[in-house]
């Protein structure tokens, strides 16, 4: 179990709060304590800056208390507003004026702050049509400025797939629903072949946009035209278009594995390392309206009735032709310089172990949901914890707050970081806690790795609920059915991806609300959060109150609140899909017995946190201890990495959670196993077998690391 809760009253959150919390003790009364503290500590202890380890005096209820009774909606929507007065993307001149801000908003806060500079390939377009010529001969050149825009107002970027070639694709259009095996291999069927052809396809779940673009291009298709369909039309948004990345793997492209640091090593645009990462047929986002234009013409066979999931693809037909579109996209990769802003609190016993919040900042256009929801959030949990610090407060470990630049093209300003980090993040960060777009709308939901389920759960116990007076968002979290829903992070969709696919950091990310129906158009703007997603700031109170409760856990306690029986389990319930999938054709027992070892030594090492912490002394051996205890179970994790890497994708090393290369598999975990089952259909039976069985003995292998670190023990 994580460490006891106190109890807690629920704080309200109002704007007097902005003020010194009034439940604190006047700054002298804490700085005396403090003193004692510290006197004592240096005449019984010897080592003063390791004591104070098992007197939780300050750093439970009272620490958290006061920091969730600081809240204030109105310093949240101030920064939002702040932060979205023009579009800021990524590696343009309006993206300055958000780096100045959070830094100096850091700075005023006297928080030790420095920005970390990249020199990265970005992409940006210059041009692009969109022609449509009918079977009738008449033509139409399509806007492609969303409506209620204007023609592109100058500030905003037009909509367009980050590196997507430039060049131009003149044929008959297909359409191919969301562009998946399936929907070709129906197609198939039908007998249309889009080889030659443009493919027109609407963007699914199961698919990235760049997925979307691989698949075609391995069809044949001369270019690609996508939308986006959903609430789209509800809200009045009618005519936003989804800009986004189609970019392959993460980070800047010219610096695979290595940060890209001025004046260091880089590669050629020509390089074949380079160009395996961009799309080779050019792709265009395009509105729902301006899809239903060319949808309506086409002629051909009806869809495939299991294409109809959501009712109004029925009685439409998938071409080829007669109508022909002249798709034309001119565009420049370009290296810019980004800028990731950090603020970093020491931790005053453990200075050398590092507990990570970030959020990007970068946004397509003006970003309020995504990602300075997240943002602003992130502003105001220093806010307070510049409040507490004022009162006499120092974590125990250290805080860094990081301010990422680039997210949009593909985790940019993260992975470079990361990658430039990598021995002293994998030697010393305990965790990294990410929030993209912080509201959405109603709902929290949480992805994490298993070992931080039981202290997410406790936060939320926390929290007051932002819809529901008088309950907590756990009471809605059950209430929802999502509590036994934390999701796992084997996407490639944020921030988190770096820290732990590539370092191995256990991770969370949140959010309030999902599936907006703004996202990266023009319209995801402070008006439509204040209309649509979160009107008062207290959903946003609500992320931040969650999101530096963690941290303070996290930095402060004396143990780490890490459950690695949570982790034992969750891998367990992996092994029984794998089972029934793989269907008695393969034994799994070298993942039983690894999994069993990881369980013995999870059972061991919480056992050993129940010691420590009925311990009453708080000499140097049992501070060490804990320390000890600490770092196996901030270590266990990496043992999940594998230098090789996933097959193919050797930058992907975490074994467990990651992204599979085959998009259609259902696991959702282990992606070298999923790999290596869709590969051995391509295979002899044998060989097939044998693949499979040597991706599960790496997974075992995986899991044993992770057993040994936390053991901590040489066989
Ligand atoms: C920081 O303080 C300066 C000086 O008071 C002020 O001009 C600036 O706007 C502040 N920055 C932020 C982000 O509030
Ligand atoms: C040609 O066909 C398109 C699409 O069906 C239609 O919108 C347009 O009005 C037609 N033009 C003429 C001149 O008939
Ligand atoms: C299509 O419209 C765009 C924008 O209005 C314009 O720049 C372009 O010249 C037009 N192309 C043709 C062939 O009419
Ligand atoms: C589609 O057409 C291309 C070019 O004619 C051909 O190479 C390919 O084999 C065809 N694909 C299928 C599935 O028939
Ligand atoms: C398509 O789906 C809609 C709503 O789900 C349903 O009413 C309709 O009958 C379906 N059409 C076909 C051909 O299956
Ligand atoms: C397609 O459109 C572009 C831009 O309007 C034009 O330069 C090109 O000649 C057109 N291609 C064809 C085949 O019509
Ligand atoms: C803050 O919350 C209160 C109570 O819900 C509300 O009256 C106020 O308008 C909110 N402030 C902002 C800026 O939304």
């Amino acid at each position: 179990m994580a460490q006891p809760f106190t109890k807690l009253t629920t704080a309200t959150a109002t704007a007097t709060a902005i003020a010194a919390p009034s439940k604190l003790p006047p700054p002298l009364v804490t700085f005396v304590f403090l003193l004692v503290l510290c006197i004592l500590g240096f005449y019984t202890l010897h080592h003063p800056h390791l004591s104070n380890s098992t007197s939780p005096s300050f750093t439970t209820s009272k620490l958290l208390d006061t920091f969730l009774s600081s809240s204030s909606n109105n310093t949240i929507s101030t920064y939002l507003r702040d932060l979205t007065l023009h579009p800021h993307l990524a590696g343009t001149k309006p993206s300055l004026d958000t780096i100045q801000y959070v830094k100096s908003h850091f700075e005023n806060l006297s928080l030790d702050t420095h920005t970390v500079k990249y020199k990265t390939l970005l992409s940006y377009p210059s041009h692009a049509s969109l022609l449509v010529h009918f079977s009738n001969d008449s033509v139409t050149n399509l806007s492609l400025a969303e409506k209620g825009t204007g023609v592109f107002p100058s500030d905003v970027v037009q909509p367009y797939h980050a590196y997507s070639p430039s060049g131009s694709a003149h044929a008959k259009v297909v359409f191919v629903n969301y562009g998946r095996e399936e929907d070709y291999r129906a197609l198939e069927v039908m007998g249309v072949n889009v080889s030659g052809c443009l493919v027109l396809a609407r963007k699914g779940e199961s698919l990235s946009r760049g997925g979307v673009i691989s698949v075609a291009e391995s069809k044949g298709a001369l270019g690609v035209l996508l939308y986006t369909e959903g609430d789209r039309l509800r809200d009045g948004v009618g005519g936003g278009v989804e800009r986004g990345t189609v970019m392959r793997g993460i980070g800047d492209p010219l610096t695979p594995g290595w940060a890209g640091v001025e004046g260091g090593e880089t590669l050629d645009l020509e390089d074949s390392q380079v160009l395996k990462r961009f799309p080779k047929i050019p792709s265009l986002p395009l509105s729902l309206e301006n899809a239903l234009i060319i949808l309506g013409s086409l002629g051909g066979g009806f869809v495939p009735q299991f294409w109809n999931d959501s009712g109004w693809v029925n009685g439409l037909r998938v071409g080829p032709g007669p109508t022909m579109v002249n798709l034309t996209y001119q565009g420049e990769k370009k290296v810019a310089t980004i800028q990731n802003v950090f603020a970093v609190i020491k931790g005053l016993q453990e200075p050398d172990r590092y507990v990570i919040l970030g959020n990007h900042r970068d946004a397509w256009t003006y970003g309020a949901v995504d990602p300075n929801s997240g943002t602003a959030a992130l502003l105001d949990i220093a806010r307070r914890y510049a409040s507490l610090m004022r009162s006499g407060w120092s974590p125990r470990r250290t805080i860094i707050f990081g301010s990422w630049d680039a997210e949009e093209f593909g985790m940019v300003g993260s992975t470079e970081w990361v990658e430039q980090n990598l021995v002293n993040l994998g030697a010393k960060a305990v965790a990294y806690l990410n929030v993209d777009c912080a509201v959405q709308g109603p709902g929290f939901f949480a992805r994490a790795t298993p070992q931080l389920d039981n202290l997410l759960i406790e936060v939320t116990k926390m929290v007051k609920d932002p819809d529901s007076r008088g309950t907590t968002i756990y009471d809605q979290w059950v209430a929802t059915n999502e509590l036994h829903n934390i999701q796992r992070l084997s996407g490639v969709d944020s921030d988190f991806a770096p820290f732990l696919q590539h370092a191995g950091v256990p991770s969370v990310d949140m959010y309030y609300g999902r599936d907006f129906p703004v996202y990266h158009t023009a319209f995801d703007s402070y008006e439509w959060m204040i209309n649509h997603a979160d009107p008062s700031f207290q959903r946003h109170v609500a992320v931040a109150g969650i999101w530096g409760l963690l941290v303070l856990h996290l930095a402060d306690d004396s143990i780490l609140s890490f459950n690695y029986l949570s982790y034992a389990d969750q891998l367990k319930e992996h092994e029984e899909i794998l089972s029934k999938m793989l269907d008695g054709s393969i034994s799994l027992d070298p993942l039983t017995t690894a999994i069993r070892e990881l369980a013995a030594a999870a059972k061991e090492a919480e056992d050993e946190a129940k010691i420590l912490r009925e311990l009453k002394t708080t000499g140097d051996t049992a501070v060490l201890k804990m320390r000890a205890l600490n770092d196996r179970l901030m270590l266990a994790e990496r043992g999940f990495l594998d230098s090789d890497g996933l097959q193919g994708r050797q930058w992907f090393k975490h074994l467990v959670y990651g992204p599979s290369a085959d998009y259609e598999s259902k696991l959702g975990f282990f992606p070298g196993i999923a790999d290596a089952i869709s590969q051995s259909t391509k295979l002899s039976r044998r060989d097939g077998q044998a693949l499979i069985q040597h991706e599960m003995w790496r997974v075992a292998r995986a899991i044993q690391r992770a057993a040994s670190a936390l053991r901590g023990e040489l066989t």
